[in-house]
């Protein structure tokens, strides 16, 4: 048994990390200022695994604080670094505020783990480096394409970071390039909590289903793709989760091959808009009320992984498919209104 900190845990995947690892046996410490999640999340955890991590809610991005914190921790074994703003369109608007969040969260991080002789970190990245790849499958030796947006830039600069601080230090770390996690963890107790008007797809739906929204558009269908609409590469969050615990693993084993290790996650299945759309309608049985509209400016055409590398090297496998990934979002958006009709 391992102690992990886990930043950004009571977030979307962090949560599901957080229940995957205690599932494993490991101890949890989360750090997150709740910026963008909610401290429920801490008895959500807790009534699946039947532990509650302990908790901090501090900015990573304040130096002073975050090595304080190292200093009182050094039972601390490996982190997991999920913490960072995730809004594209936000990143747009607001660059400076990405750039402070993400990356001097991250070079604080680093610092801490040096100062305190922590050397393994699972860094949470995206398959936004590969922007429009030349060749699909994507796979990890794929060139980076310049960002996209400022959260893209943040990604590639951050991967950056931590390879440069690999060659000067002991330090260890695996970076996670996902694809598009989406869905919700079996028992409906955790999920995605998008803050105002999701920008994301499938929580787009699931709320426009539920009433919360009127209608989804869908943002372009004059791609060059079978139907037309861009294709992803959508993943179940819990399968994601369950990948982090067996890169923390791997480096706290010592089995892994280098300091630094990279691994896509994805399925490898690549599914359209309308093909996410016609998913969602059949296994809920709900019908969804959508537009076709223009593009969304930054939008690739088709992006899913080549997971041999991982599903080698890991020993891992996405298992849940796009029917499953659905229903467990429906399920989940279904126990919210259940939660707020009862207050
Ligand atoms: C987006 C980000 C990506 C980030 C990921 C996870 C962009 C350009 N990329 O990926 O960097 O890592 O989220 O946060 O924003 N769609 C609609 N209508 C909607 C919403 C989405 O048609 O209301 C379509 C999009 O055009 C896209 C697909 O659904 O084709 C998936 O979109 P989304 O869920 O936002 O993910 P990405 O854009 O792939």
């Amino acid at each position: 048994m391992s102690k992990i900190l886990v930043t950004g845990g009571t977030g979307y995947i962090g949560s599901h990390t957080v229940v995957e690892l205690q599932n494993k046996g490991h101890e949890v410490i989360i750090v997150d200022n709740l910026s963008n999640s909610q401290i429920d999340v801490l008895d959500n955890i807790f009534s699946i695994s039947g532990v509650k991590p302990e908790f901090e809610q501090f900015d990573l991005f304040d130096r002073e604080k975050t090595l304080d914190f190292f200093r009182r921790h050094n039972e601390i074994d490996a982190i997991i670094h999920f913490a960072a703003y995730k809004a594209v369109g936000e990143s747009v608007e607001n660059p400076l505020m990405y750039y402070h969040n993400n990356i001097f969260s991250l070079v604080n991080i680093l610092t801490g783990m040096i100062e305190n002789k922590i050397d393994t970190i699972v860094f949470s990245s995206s398959c936004t480096v590969y922007g429009q790849p030349d060749e699909l499958p994507v796979d990890e030796n794929a060139p980076i394409k310049k960002a996209m947006s400022p959260y893209g830039n943040t990604k590639q600069i951050s991967e950056e970071i931590i390879t440069d601080t690999l060659h000067s230090s002991k330090l260890k770390a695996i970076l996670l390039r996902y694809f598009n996690p989406i869905g919700a963890h079996e028992s409906a107790k955790i999920g995605e909590l998008p803050l105002g008007i999701p920008n994301n797809l499938v929580p787009f739906i699931t709320q426009t289903v539920i009433g919360i929204r009127e209608q989804l558009k869908v943002f372009g269908d004059d791609y060059k793709t079978p139907d037309g609409t861009p294709i992803r590469d959508y993943i179940h969050v819990v399968d994601l989760a369950k990948a982090h615990v067996i890169a923390v693993d791997r480096m706290l084993e010592h089995k892994n091959k280098k300091n630094l290790e990279i691994f896509n996650l994805g399925t490898g299945n690549g599914y359209s808009v309308l093909e996410v759309i016609n998913s969602f309608e059949k296994v809920t049985g709900e019908k969804l009320n959508y537009k076709i509209v223009d593009r969304r400016p930054g939008d690739v055409t088709e992006v899913w992984a080549d997971t041999k590398f991982a599903n080698d090297e890991l020993g891992w496998k996405a298992e849940k498919g796009i029917d499953e990934m659905n229903l467990s979002a429906w399920k989940w958006e279904l126990a919210l209104d259940a939660k707020k009709k009862t207050k």
